[in-house]
């Protein structure tokens, strides 16, 4: 029976259309709970009693009185309005948002992994400080490298790990240096990560092929540059063909190369970022190696590094010895700690989980799938939605909205949004900024070819009705619970409290 709430309206509303779901505190009623255990003979014991006064907060704290029904009935239904990788495409460019097979949160559901505490002593937790260190091994496998560290949360938190590594290597070297290179095409998080590591950001521009411009680079460089920040394959998708070049000149002039692994899923298996010449390479085991990411879930940016740099690594870090057995060891010359504990653990098992059941060859077939996938999508789409760059692409492709946007005032988000309506989540939008009304398309080695095709159809689906009717489109999607909402509204006048609803 539905909950009638104030206003009249029912907590079990439809889940199509418009309607809103109740907050929790709408749903609240004075002493209602969630199921408890029966407790009869066994006297309660007061509150104060189990936590010190010093803890306790005078204050009520307004938390919202629901039932168990009650909670799960809101987030069932809030699961249900939500686009996820489980329930169809979502191939939003430089995320990679690929399905991640179930058998990798089995894993990390094992009570034996979920249920250490991260501050156990090492002789008790043998098995997870082996399962880092295997993780360790895997990843300097996939990327070249001779260490790493499994401590940042994320890409960006491995990103400010690798500036904060180079800073202690060229510090120990005498010269903490100043400037840190970045090609135009990059993702945001790079120049700021440079700036929270203290240096200067020197943009390079990419050439007409969406390559980094050799000849700039070359001009850009001096004893005060630290190193470059690089993606290879870039954010356009491309493949920088002279990073050997790339690499020579920036170690000439005594840099380093730290390589963001946003992209790796195109090359695992294939080239190694260490062979490339890169010394500092982060992974995003949640985009990559398979963990739901999205929405604030938990993530994990391992840092790997060339043997020059193991010394500086954050630790501690779970080490195999000589014995055999397993221990916390911290680096000689370490920048110290970079998260809490020893790192997302369970996405770290996730990860294992899936390198080890795809084994070298079957990443390898990962990386060719998801080349291929995005390759045949960006020939499919290419009357429609032309590509950025016309040559072969390597994981995704990107595309532009221009032809469209000239002839019938249809933009890249009115496509975006569209899509929606079409039962796939929106490709990536206005990135890389370098490019015009660009669509980031993504489609991973996840997706048949039957889905592909329909994610086609749909676009060509909504470039006829940009030729038959525009204005529809600037108000897709219509058919979602949540339509067109203005983001940067969204964005700049969050009320992130209960009573938002109120306001
Ligand atoms: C190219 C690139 N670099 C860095 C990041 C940051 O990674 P994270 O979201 O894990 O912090 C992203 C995220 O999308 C990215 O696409």
């Amino acid at each position: 029976m539905a909950t009638i709430l104030p206003g009249g309206r029912a907590a079990s509303a439809p889940l199509v259309g418009h309607g809103t779901e109740p907050t929790m505190f709408e749903m609240s009623a004075p002493g209602r709970t969630a199921f408890q255990l029966r407790t009869t003979g066994v006297p309660a014991t007061p509150l104060s009693d189990l936590v010190p006064s010093a803890h306790l907060n005078p204050d009520v704290v307004p938390i919202a009185e629901v039932s168990e029904r009650d909670l799960v009935g809101h987030f069932t239904r809030l699961s249900h309005r939500q686009f996820s990788v489980d329930l169809g495409m979502y191939p939003l460019g430089s995320c990679t948002m690929k399905y991640n097979p179930k058998f990798c949160d089995a894993v990390a559901a094992d009570p034996g992994f979920n249920s250490v505490h991260p501050g156990a002593p090492a002789s008790l937790t043998q098995g997870w400080l082996e399962l880092l260190a295997q993780v360790e091994e895997r990843l300097c496998a996939v990327t070249g490298m001779s260490a790493a560290t499994l401590q940042p949360a994320a890409g960006a938190a491995g990103e400010l790990t690798g500036l904060l590594l180079m800073r202690a290597y060229h510090s120990d070297n005498g010269n903490a240096r100043t400037r840190i290179l970045i090609p135009d095409s990059a993702h945001g998080t790079n120049p700021a990560s440079v700036t929270l590591g203290g240096y200067q950001v020197t943009t390079i521009p990419s050439n007409d092929r969406g390559l980094v411009d050799l000849d700039k680079l070359k001009a850009a460089l001096g004893p005060d540059v630290a190193g470059i920040m690089l993606t290879n394959p870039n954010t356009l998708g491309l493949f920088e063909e002279e990073i050997t070049e790339i690499a020579a000149a920036v170690h000439d002039v005594g840099g380093l190369l730290y390589y963001d692994g946003a992209n790796l899923n195109a090359i695992l298996g294939v080239v190694r970022p260490g062979d490339m010449g890169f010394d500092i390479v982060h992974m995003n085991l949640h985009k990559t190696f398979a963990t739901p990411h999205g929405g604030g879930g938990p993530g994990a940016g391992p840092v790997a590094v060339s043997s020059r740099l193991v010394d500086f690594l954050p630790g501690p870090r779970a080490t195999r010895l000589a014995d055999g057995t397993f221990d916390w060891v911290t680096p000689s010359k370490s920048i110290g700690r970079v998260h809490g504990w020893h790192g997302n653990a369970l996405v770290l098992a996730r990860a294992l989980a899936y390198i080890n059941v795809h084994g070298g060859d079957g990443l390898t077939r990962v990386a060719q799938h998801a080349v291929l996938n995005a390759n045949w999508l960006r020939q499919r789409l290419a009357a429609t939605l032309p590509a950025a760059y016309d040559r072969v692409c390597m994981h995704e492709c990107v595309l532009t909205a221009t032809p469209l946007k000239t002839k019938y005032g249809v933009r890249g988000l009115d496509v975006a949004k569209a899509l929606l309506e079409e039962g796939f989540h929106s490709p990536t939008v206005y990135f890389p900024l370098i490019v015009e009304e660009a669509l980031m398309f993504e489609p991973t080695e996840t997706e048949s070819l039957q889905t592909l095709e329909a994610l086609a159809q749909a676009v060509e689906r909504i470039a006829q009705r940009a030729m038959d009717d525009p204005e529809s489109l600037h108000h897709a999607p219509q058919t979602t619970p949540v339509s067109r909402v203005d983001e940067a509204r969204a964005a700049r006048h969050l009320i992130p409290t209960e009573d938002a609803a109120n306001r």
